[in-house]
């Protein structure tokens, strides 16, 4: 039988800052499961973040800011989350290129959305970009720019001036095409600036919740030495990213596994619309790397077998800058119709070998780079093969504009469950509603982070009083790890991850009907039974990634089995949901946001309202109707 010997109190590595003093409490104690001693390290903090990704820094460097004291912790070290990887940018309407209104970029979100996104959201998100790009300006963000020095902004996917009737507009800012680079290092320079404790390679479990509902902290893992850490704090927000992972073919890091939405879903609490997968056009075939849209924004055009330049025939106006969901559904149909590239057939030329080599290397120096390496490509000379890919999750834990977890309690669709928060990914505020837009993501994640700062700062105090644990704080998330650890079925953990991996592609792909997602669900409700019968050969807890890769694997599991069963219950075709058996969207029955519990091993659907109603009377509702590009 293995045996963890207690170590007693143990310090925890931490990557603390000049200035400010260290002020949190910590105890341990022993906890026995299943024969195995785990050390248990408890603290007490104002606030914990989980995730240090854009959402999950920009809302500790608020924190701290505000005198809370903030523990952010995170699997990876934070300049390795996966917010690195965005490149295009990020849209706000500063009106650098052309004239330009926050109404405008709220109209584009709202259509972009297909009128599934939460109105009140996607007014208080635009309404704030321009104040948090200069934002990130101040903190040292090195934009591209202009000839006369101000930020730079190209165009993309989605976005119009005028209410759609004034053409492209030019709004998303970036730096070159490495955005999210800059942006990340950006922020984690502010959160050395200030007083957040990390706790790196820390991986989160479960939330602990109270008996009250409340949630009152979370139980992590230290994944260096296997000490369980217990983070007592008034306020938890997770920013732990999407789960692309569950995936076969994604852009999402490797680490994009849904931890945060399955430490709700296991509290007994919903995720919100996770039927709703957004495919980038521009993945690289085979590879899945990402080719940003900046590369259509910067003028690269898709062409099928025939050299035809097909966006003309789907979306007149944007042509190659419709939204992501119209351009990858179009593309679908030229491999479908025998016109993809290749000697296969199955994929599309993105040309860029039209465009001045000096606009390639200033502006898309990355991208040029990735396709060489990942495609064999030039592209001053040669077109990228590329195939649409999984790229984001607009749906997750449900939360209102302030960034608060909510939930359906009685009558009240909107129930804020106290201690909670969400942002970034992991959160469905919901301002993507069926589709994002492109370079609306970075804006998310720090437009939520922040606010999820200020909503703690309006309704705690830096060092506050806090109820006690409960006695049985964190007993079952440890039987769970240590079942987990001991598992001896027949089946190693890439085996399921590969064939959940597989039924998702196949069956919640970009166009689904009837017969692929009850089949769907069928399969991956299969999947998750066998991973009762997971096998793992290391069992200590030093750097087990076999552990951790069956916990991650586990947290992708619950995230398929609800986005598949949402998906097969939807029967619409709005945004990234796209039934050849239900063409249309269907605003009478179906202009609600899907909530999915796993309960009993199971998914439970239920449904909540659109919020329809903006904050004031600075713009008005945007009624719904059809979505042309
Ligand atoms: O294409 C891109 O650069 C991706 C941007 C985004 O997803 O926001």
């Amino acid at each position: 039988m293995w045996r963890c010997v207690s170590r007693g109190l143990r310090i925890p590595s931490r990557r603390s800052t000049s200035g400010g003093s260290f002020s949190h409490r910590f105890f341990s104690s022993e906890s026995k499961a299943g024969g195995s001693a785990y050390t248990i390290v408890d603290h007490t903090y104002d606030a914990v973040v989980v995730g240090a990704g854009g959402a999950g820094l920009r809302a500790a460097i608020g924190l701290s800011e505000h005198g809370f004291n903030t523990a952010c912790i995170t699997k990876l070290f934070p300049t390795r989350s996966h917010t690195v990887a965005a490149q295009g940018g990020i849209n706000a309407a500063l009106g650098n290129m052309t004239e330009d209104d926050w109404r405008w970029h709220m109209y584009d979100t709202v259509k972009g959305s297909d009128w599934l996104g939460d109105q009140d959201a996607i007014q208080y998100m635009c309404r704030e970009a321009p104040k948090a790009v200069i934002e990130l300006e101040n903190y040292g963000l090195p934009f591209s720019r202009t000839e006369e020095g101000k930020i730079y902004q190209r165009a993309f996917g989605g976005q119009s001036l005028d209410f759609g009737k004034g053409g492209q507009a030019y709004r998303c800012a970036c730096a070159a095409d490495r955005t999210g680079h800059a942006l990340l290092h950006t922020l984690y320079g502010q959160a050395m600036k200030h007083n957040t404790q990390f706790f790196v390679e820390y991986f989160a479990l479960d939330l602990i919740m109270g008996s009250d509902g409340s949630c009152q902290g979370v139980i992590a893992l230290n994944m260096e030495d296997g000490t369980l850490h217990r983070f007592r704090a008034s306020s938890t927000i997770l920013a732990t990213g999407g789960y692309g992972r569950a995936y076969f073919s994604a852009t999402s890091a490797h680490t994009c596994t849904g931890d945060g939405n399955a430490m709700v879903a296991r509290a007994g609490l919903p995720l919100e619309d996770l039927e709703f997968v957004q495919f980038h056009p521009t993945g690289i075939y085979g590879a899945g790397c990402l080719i940003t849209e900046g590369s259509r924004g910067e003028g690269g055009i898709l062409r099928n077998s025939e050299g035809e330049r097909f966006m003309e025939r789907y979306a007149p106006t944007a042509k190659d800058l419709a939204s992501r969901d119209v351009v990858s559904r179009s593309m679908t149909m030229e491999i479908r119709e025998g016109r993809g590239v290749g000697p296969m057939k199955d994929h599309i030329y993105l040309h860029l070998n039209h465009l001045p080599p000096e606009v390639l290397k200033e502006r898309l120096p990355g991208i040029s780079e990735t396709a060489a390496i990942f495609a064999g490509v030039d592209v001053t000379k040669q077109p990228i093969p590329v195939l649409p890919t999984v790229h984001y999750n607009m749906g997750g834990i449900p939360t209102n504009y302030h960034g608060e977890v909510v939930t359906i309690k009685g009558s009240d669709p909107d129930a804020v469950v106290p201690g909670l928060m969400a942002a970034g990914e992991a959160a469905c505020a919901s301002v993507h509603g069926a589709n994002r837009l492109g370079a609306n993501s970075l804006l998310d994640i720090v437009v939520f982070g922040r606010a999820c700062a200020n909503r703690v700062a309006e309704i705690h105090r830096p060092g506050e009083t806090q109820k006690p644990l409960p006695k049985d704080a964190g007993e079952k998330t440890i039987a769970w790890l240590d079942k987990i650890r001991n598992s001896n079925g027949s089946l190693p953990t890439s085996k399921i991850r590969l064939n959940m991996q597989r039924i998702m592609q196949n069956n919640a792909a970009v166009f689904r009907t009837q017969e692929t997602l009850e089949e769907g669900c069928n399969l991956i409700d299969k999947a998750w039974e066998s991973y009762h019968d997971v096998k793992l050969k290391d069992r200590t807890l030093i750097w087990n990634s076999d552990l951790l890769e069956t916990i991650e694997l586990e947290n992708l599991l619950i995230n398929a089995c609800i986005t598949m069963h949402s998906a097969e219950a939807r029967k619409e075709s709005r945004g990234a949901h796209a039934r050849e058996d239900f063409t249309k969207r269907d605003d009478e029955n179906w202009m609600k946001h899907t909530l999915g519990y796993w309960e009993n091993e199971k998914v439970r659907l239920d449904y909540r309202p659109v919020h329809m109603n903006t904050l004031d009377d600075e713009v008005e509702t945007f009624p719904p109707k059809a979505r042309v590009y």
